[in-house]
């Protein structure tokens, strides 16, 4: 049986083949996410993998609406696995709002499903770090959270020299698309065209730009001015202030796909540009009042960032840890007679924190000492009798017989 394309298995490391992903730099990622998130006193939540059908459909816009994993339930529901968490978090803001005081800062580590053509950095599932901050209009709730992403991801060891976030903003392009004479209703089609410019051949762009009676030299002019708008310069000045500002640069061509941005908008890219975008994020100020049915209106904005990418630039840039058990002690049980004694002892090593292993049967003492060795066991314990452990150091290979209720003082010494 063969897993379904563009999912992953997680092995724990050594990985027995170059075709599966690694559980162990996973839960470093994960650790990561969440050390960064909590230290910007973000809280976490987290929400149903399968939502209604309609919670996306109106929501995200079309490009994510046709890569849904969208099937009727046993009940005759239409619904969809998530192919990302922000309709589901306004939804739970919308519905509970008042229960908290704003501004609301929560993150999220969920796996979601976009059935999308695969590609390098693109698979069908991956999981997301989400931050988003709810009730706060003011654009130091912007440079907060772009704050938060630039420090996440230098708490990978990652500089400004490896990764960049490219500012730019939905308000200015609205402003270009008013005041050039855009129609009423056409806004979400040349937000299309504009982010996927770097994607396209210049001719085909053209073409779409002139349908809606735009022409691709004045969009490339506007894009080259690169003047920041005063909420992008409000922004740049507090990232600077707190010394994040070479990690910053206007970038008109960064529009962002989904349909409910409506502010500052960002992606994060490796400098090099060998890799999709990071992470991306923004503004969504009318969303929670659309998805309240206008029950509620709060100011949001919030980033995704995805562990494929993250993973293959870590890779690339050799950033990541080298994996193994983190084996403390392993309990060699030489003298079967003194199996019970030996288990005590493993429960009392283990209870005061320290990781632990043994063999479950009778086993010939070389094998057990080899099993220590391949685990990278820090320390061996053997029990000499009742009273007395035989502690062995596996790098300086010294040795030391200690009291069994003193065992755990003398490892971690
Ligand atoms: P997004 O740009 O669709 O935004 O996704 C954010 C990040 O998730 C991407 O930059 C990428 O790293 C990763 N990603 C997306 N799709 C895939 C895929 N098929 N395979 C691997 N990685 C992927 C959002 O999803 C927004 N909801 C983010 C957000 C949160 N905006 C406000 N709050």
């Amino acid at each position: 049986m063969e897993r379904l394309p563009g999912f992953r298995d997680f092995y724990p490391e050594p990985l027995p083949h170059k075709d599966v992903w690694s559980a162990d730099a996973r839960q470093y990622i994960f650790g990561k996410w969440r050390d960064a998130a909590r230290r910007y006193g973000f809280r976490e939540y987290d929400g149903p993998p399968l939502e209604p059908l309609e919670l996306f459909t109106t929501k995200s816009g079309e490009e994510i609406v046709g890569q849904l994993y969208n099937f009727k339930d046993k009940g005759d529901r239409e619904i969809a696995l998530r192919p990302e968490m922000t309709p589901t978090l306004a939804r739970m803001v919308a519905a509970h709002e008042r229960n908290y005081k704003k501004p609301i800062k929560w993150f999220a580590m969920p796996q979601l499903f976009r059935y999308e053509r695969q590609q390098k950095g693109r698979l069908r599932e991956h999981f997301q770090f989400n931050a988003d901050i709810f009730g706060e209009q003011d654009a130091s709730a912007d440079a907060e959270l772009i704050a938060l992403l630039i420090d996440t991801l230098r708490s990978f060891g990652l500089t400004a020299e490896d990764f960049v976030i490219r500012l730019s903003s939905r308000n200015a392009w609205n402003d270009y698309f008013t005041n050039r004479g855009g129609k009423a209703g056409q806004e979400y089609d040349f937000f299309q065209i504009i982010d996927k410019l770097e994607r396209t051949p210049p001719e085909e762009s053209q073409k779409k730009l002139t349908a809606l009676r735009f022409s691709l030299d004045d969009v490339n002019a506007f894009i080259n001015s690169g003047m920041p708008t005063t909420e992008l310069a409000s922004i740049i000045a507090n990232l600077t202030a707190r010394g994040m500002g070479d990690f910053v640069k206007v970038d008109y061509k960064v529009i962002r796909g989904l349909a409910y941005y409506t502010g500052p908008v960002f992606e994060a890219f490796d400098r090099k540009g060998e890799f999709r975008a990071i992470a991306g994020g923004g503004r969504y100020d009318n969303l929670v009042k659309l998805i309240s049915g206008g029950k509620v209106n709060l100011p949001a904005l919030g980033f995704g960032m995805g562990d494929v990418v993250l993973l293959e630039l870590l890779k690339a840039r050799n950033l990541l840890p080298q994996f193994d058990g983190g084996m403390d002690v392993f309990v060699l049980i030489e003298d079967e007679t003194l199996r019970p004694q030996s288990l005590k002892l493993v429960q009392d090593l283990r209870s005061s924190g320290l990781v632990v292993d043994y063999t479950l049967t009778t086993t010939k003492p070389e094998k057990q000492f080899k099993r220590a060795q391949e685990l990278k066991a820090a320390h061996t314990a053997k029990l000499d009798n009742d009273a007395y452990v035989r502690i062995r150091n596996m790098n300086t290979r010294e040795e030391v017989v200690a009291g069994v209720n003193d065992a755990t003082n003398h490892i971690r010494r």
